[in-house]
């Protein structure tokens, strides 16, 4: 086959754009080396937890305990205990450096602070151990009511600033969904120094257990039907906003990378799909990925980037507002 595959993400040259995310997958060296011997171009290491951290220190867990046990919610404490968590600061070092060293591909570590002190301190810490890249993973749930939006904005924008000026190596940007104004928030991270966005974090929807009365945190893998706010954002901001952009959520089978191409990605992320199917799920998508380039006369990958994105669309917002009318007018009632 004649496609050229090879992709610029991060300012590092890849065989591919199909990745695995972060996930316990890239989390010990055993499955790394599975997941390069299937192809992988790059590899997204799991996040370092502040938390992770200073549980070593007895602090923060300590001190968030105390605050505890006054809700429902938080019967039994607001971290899971962390003791048989054995992914501190330590190990994570030492994963970082053997899979630089054993890998042979780029490695992207990834972080997940909460004060700007740690995420600054820990960035410096893996940039100095030589990793690729780094992207941070912003998980944060704006549940306090008295928090404007304006103020969370604020909060990421500062974070990605100060990130950006404390390391020099390739930084990514890992955020969810839920903005309002998902296009001027992607085009500010970019301005603080993202030069990577990556589409989207999976906010983990919790479940009630009716017969305890408790919350239960319950992981559900995700389903390629869920890349599709992937793709609606990827198409938008795609010649829009001055970063790569990464899909991750929904990437299963090979027509869900050359979808997430066509919006406009310059990477694919997978972790589902190779938590259930293994390492050879990602061969199975990147070959794929090829055949369809191929059959469709693309010769490399970045000619189809952005083909279906939005780019020439010049008003987004009626261009949205009159498929949604489109949606529901084609829906027809089964009974
Ligand atoms: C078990 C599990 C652990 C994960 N751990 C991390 C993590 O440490 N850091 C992170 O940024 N994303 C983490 N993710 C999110 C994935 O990297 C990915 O963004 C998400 O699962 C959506 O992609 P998918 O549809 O391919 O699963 C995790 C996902 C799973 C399923």
């Amino acid at each position: 086959m004649s496609v050229d595959l090879s992709v610029e993400y991060l300012g590092l040259k890849l065989a591919h754009p199909v990745v695995p995310s972060a996930s316990p997958l890239t989390g010990d060296i055993d499955h790394i080396l599975a997941l390069v011997e299937a192809g992988a171009p790059a590899l997204v290491l799991p996040s370092l937890f502040e938390e992770q951290i200073e549980h070593d220190a007895m602090a923060v867990h300590h001190g968030i305990e105390q605050g505890a046990g006054g809700f429902a919610e938080a019967a039994s404490g607001y971290l899971p205990d962390l003791n048989d968590y054995n992914t501190g600061p330590n190990q994570y070092l030492d994963l970082v450096s053997r899979a630089r060293k054993e890998a042979g591909v780029p490695v992207i570590a990834s972080l997940n602070g909460v004060s700007t002190g740690g995420w600054t301190l820990y960035a410096r810490v893996l940039a100095d151990q030589g990793v690729d890249a780094l992207e941070l993973n912003v998980y944060r749930v704006a549940a306090d009511v008295e928090e404007s939006s304006g103020h969370v904005e604020l909060g990421y924008l500062k974070l990605v600033e100060a990130v950006r000026s404390a390391i020099d190596v390739p930084l990514a940007v890992k955020i969810g969904p839920y903005f309002s104004a998902m296009g001027s928030m992607a085009r500010r991270l970019a301005d603080a120094g993202a030069d990577a966005l990556v589409l989207f974090n999976r906010f983990y929807q919790p479940d009630f257990d009716l017969r305890t009365m408790e919350v239960v945190p319950n992981l559900v893998l995700s389903t390629p039907y869920e890349s599709r706010l992937v793709l609606r954002w990827l198409a938008i901001l795609f010649g829009r906003v001055d970063a790569d952009l990464a899909a991750t959520t929904g990437v299963h089978e090979a027509q869900d990378a050359v979808k997430c191409l066509l919006a406009g990605s310059t990477v694919s992320m997978m972790a589902s799909a190779l938590l259930r199917q293994g390492p050879g799920q990602l061969t199975k998508v990147r070959d794929g990925l090829e055949t369809w380039l191929e059959s469709n006369g693309y010769e490399s990958a970045s000619q189809a980037r952005g083909s279906l994105s939005q780019q020439a669309v010049a008003d987004p917002v009626t261009f949205e507002r009159a498929n949604y009318m489109k949606t529901l007018t084609s829906y027809t009632p089964t009974w």
